[in-house]
């Protein structure tokens, strides 16, 4: 029998779940859900394989408080730590974060040394850096997910406007997953028809800051977390390019060594996943307007990458 990839999940809150309840729908993978909270983890996995039962699925998800068992995955997804509560930027997390993926990291790689690692904890680009600082992994195994999710917000808003399937609309956001974060209004099209022919520069603007607030206006919702249905199913999007080597074309955040004029960082950028991880990061035309926020979005990344170091942890 040809045994199945194994993804592990770091983290049984809302995402983890979330991504692990995508994993086993596509039949992607086995899956290990994980947490330091004893029976969270079992207890979802056991809801979801009685769920596998009525699908008949055939992967299987395990839950555990155990590193070991996260033995020889191929990809890893780590979910871990706080959320945002109403009136929180995502940057206010990175003190607590820092710690836990550093925590987390270290376990990860000691179980599973060859593992692509997808890090979707806030601040995302931050917490990419740490998992990589920390694996000592090169860095085309490690990625963070904001760019999937963040272009989903804009295309679901976009569909809304237009009143038109979501199916035919492409687009791309890319920069950190911030406040600063920069959706492309060059790259955004209705079955290859420029966005700024159906939708007034103005309210296109609106639309691009809702999408920049998009996960601020769930947490408001929300009131006692923040979104996970969109942010679980995008990163499995990542693991699914990953494990059956697709080389699909997705916004990622992922190290870049001078791309885009941003030198040894991690930011969102336009790249290539295959089975190799980040294949390659393409270096596609942006006008001055878009460069220009793009370079502040990266130095907005660096800001917290030079804050976790002075913390001296790492
Ligand atoms: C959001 C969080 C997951 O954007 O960053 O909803």
């Amino acid at each position: 029998m040809i045994s199945k990839p194994k993804i592990s999940i770091i983290g049984a809150g809302n995402v983890g779940a979330s991504a692990a309840y995508r994993a086993l729908e596509l039949d992607l993978a086995d899956v290990v859900l994980l947490d330091i909270v004893e029976g969270l983890p079992q207890g979802k996995a056991l809801d979801m394989t009685q769920m596998l039962s009525v699908t008949g699925i055939s992967s299987s998800v395990i839950g555990t408080n155990n590193y070991s068992d996260t033995k020889d995955s191929d990809v890893v997804i780590i979910t871990s730590g706080l959320a945002r509560k109403p009136g929180m930027s995502r940057d206010d997390l990175i003190s607590t974060n820092t710690k836990i993926i550093k925590e987390v990291t270290q376990q990860v790689v000691k179980f599973s040394p060859n593992t692509i690692i997808v890090v979707v904890t806030n601040p995302l680009d931050a917490m990419t850096y740490v998992a990589h600082k920390v694996s000592g992994f090169p860095s085309q195994r490690v990625l963070g997910m904001a760019g999937i999710l963040d272009s989903a917000r804009f295309k679901a808003f976009l569909s809304m406007e237009l009143d038109t399937s979501v199916s035919k609309i492409d687009t791309l956001v890319l920069g950190g997953h911030g406040d600063d974060m920069v959706p492309l209004k060059s790259y955004t099209t209705v079955s290859g028809v420029s966005i700024t022919q159906l939708i007034e520069n103005d309210r296109l603007d609106q639309i691009i800051q809702r999408t920049r607030d998009g996960g601020a206006e769930i947490v408001k919702l929300l009131k006692t977390g923040s979104a996970f249905y969109a942010p679980g199913v995008s990163a499995i999007e990542m693991a699914q390019s990953i494990l059956k080597d697709q080389k699909k074309l997705l916004p990622c955040c992922v190290y870049s060594s001078g791309q885009y004029g941003v030198k040894d960082q991690f930011v969102g950028l336009p790249v290539i996943l295959s089975s190799n991880g980040v294949d390659k990061i393409l270096e596609i035309d942006l006008n001055e307007a878009e460069k220009k926020e793009l370079t502040t979005s990266a130095s907005h990344v660096k800001e917290l990458c030079d804050l976790i170091d002075s913390f001296g942890i790492l």
